[in-house]
């Protein structure tokens, strides 16, 4: 196997961060991911060792990750949208979560979304997942 192959392959593995948590690769490039995901766009992650869907969203400031389903009703934020205030809507009820801290700011009092790191870096894009 070429030098070039292994080291593909080793960067397709999951890195270990500690004993619980690890970041996972969801692009080969930043180039890949901007093509996958539109400006205000969200794509649905599902990591099924973890059994873990993630909304992966693209704003103006970047990427961000949040658990992919609402805290209200349990909706999809992969079929939701993003706004240009770095806020995740969702799609049942329209209540809005920060993409930063995952706080609910309709005023509803709603619990937050969980929200994943996503670090970016020469070898793709990654999710840290708890
Ligand atoms: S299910 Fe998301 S706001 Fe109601």
């Amino acid at each position: 196997m070429s030098r070039q192959r292994n080291k593909e392959k080793r960067l397709a593995r999951p890195f270990y961060l500690t004993n619980k948590s690890m970041k996972v690769k969801v692009f080969e490039s930043l180039e890949i991911a901007q093509q996958a995901i539109p400006l205000l766009g969200i794509k649905t992650v599902h990591f099924k060792s973890r059994d873990l869907k993630v909304a992966l969203a693209r704003t103006a400031t970047g990427f961000y990750a949040v658990a992919d389903a609402c805290p209200h009703m349990k909706a999809s934020f992969g079929k939701g949208f993003c706004n240009q205030f770095d806020e995740i809507i969702c799609p049942l009820h329209e209540y809005r979560f920060s993409l930063h801290t995952g706080v609910e700011g309709s005023g509803q009092g709603c619990d937050d979304v969980a929200i994943f790191p996503v670090v970016i870096d020469e070898t793709g894009l990654y999710i840290e997942l708890p």
